[in-house]
């Protein structure tokens, strides 16, 4: 499909430029191969997985934060839960992507090691603060929804241990993003500051889940390189203006107005004209400086730190254990 391949960030190579080997791995992104952890890979469409696959296990990980602070504060026996399953279920997806990460010759620890020292990101969405329990609905319906869009193409993605990943994660997806929308329709038909929560909720989470989708188009680095690759099926604001055709009408069936002045109806288009995020924000919050962010990698350190013992103890045995087997 694509006539160009990317050599490095940022460098689409002509495929006259193509080495036979590097040619020959388009053709079969292009036929639509599975690409898998045993065949040759360029080294910058490896890279491009590490950088994604990890920032996604991170963002699961990092994502059970602000959910987890609501466990003990759930409404009823029945919400608790279900907010447990949930939280768990992040805890998996970190697991099978830190898996599919480590097929491309990464160690879970290097992952870890990266994010704790400011090289690798997580997903800007956890910087904000859960402050009531309607932001779990709002999460649930807003952010997971905001997932799905952006996770449902990656089924089709070029590497094959990140496409099954996502098979099992996007089912999961689909419950909590339900399991949101459920504790927004029980919030606006309740009294009416829980109406207001919810409306309250709406307000604070919009903008920061769009801004999910990454920066627009023209200033997205990654996105011409990781298309060609298939490592993304499509653009930032491709799925940014798809979420938002999804969410309106969910939105205007709870009752709730987005807050947005300038969201439009564009029959032209089939599809909503709405404001961008504030993309100094978006930035401020990537360099750290969202309202979260040393909240959130002091409790990935916290846990790193508290976790030392174990990975001691689990590299004790296995020397010990190996020594014994040399030893027979
Ligand atoms: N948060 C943090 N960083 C972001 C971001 C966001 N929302 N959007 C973009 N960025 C970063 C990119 O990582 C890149 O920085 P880097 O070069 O240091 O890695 C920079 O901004 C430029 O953006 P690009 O558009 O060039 O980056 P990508 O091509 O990687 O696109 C993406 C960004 C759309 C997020 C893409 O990486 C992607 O599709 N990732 C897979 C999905 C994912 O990571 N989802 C996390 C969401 S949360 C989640 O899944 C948990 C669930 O339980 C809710």
């Amino acid at each position: 499909m694509y006539a160009q391949m990317v050599k490095s960030t940022g460098t689409l190579m002509s495929r006259e430029d193509m080495s036979p080997q590097e040619a020959a791995f388009q053709d079969r992104v292009d036929a639509g191969d599975k690409i898998e952890p045993q065949d040759w890979m360029p080294e910058g469409y490896r890279k491009t997985l590490i950088r994604q696959i990890g920032q996604h296990a991170h963002s699961e990980i990092v994502g059970q934060l602000p959910e987890g602070n609501w466990i003990t504060r759930a409404p009823t026996l029945e919400r608790k839960q279900i907010l447990i399953a949930k939280v768990q279920d992040e805890a998996g997806h970190g697991l099978y992507l830190y898996c599919a990460a480590e097929t491309l010759g990464v160690s879970r620890d290097e992952l870890t090691e990266d994010l704790l020292a400011g090289r690798m990101k997580y997903s800007s969405i956890f910087n904000y603060p859960t402050l009531t329990w309607a932001d779990i609905g709002a999460v649930g319906w807003l952010v997971d929804g905001a997932a799905i869009m952006n996770q449902v193409p990656l089924q089709r993605t070029s590497y094959g241990p990140y496409a099954r990943a996502m098979v099992r994660i996007c089912k999961e997806e689909s419950f909590h993003q339900r399991q949101g929308y459920s504790i927004m329709m029980k919030m606006v038909n309740g009294t009416p500051e829980q109406r207001e929560m919810a409306q309250d909720a709406l307000n604070r989470f919009w903008y920061p889940s769009l801004m999910m989708f990454g920066p627009s188009d023209k200033d997205s680095v990654h996105s011409a390189q990781s298309m060609a690759w298939k490592i993304k099926m499509n653009s930032n604001d491709e799925l940014r203006q798809k979420f938002v055709d999804q969410t309106v009408p969910q939105a205007e069936y709870l009752g709730l107005t987005v807050p947005d002045p300038e969201l439009r109806w564009n029959e032209e288009k089939g599809g909503y004209d709405f404001s961008e995020p504030d993309w100094d924000e978006f930035y401020q919050v990537l360099r750290g400086n969202g309202p979260c962010n040393a909240e959130r990698i002091g409790a990935r350190q916290k846990a790193w730190d508290d976790g030392a013992w174990v990975r001691e103890g689990l590299m004790a045995h296995a020397e010990k254990h190996a020594r014994r087997v040399a030893a027979e």
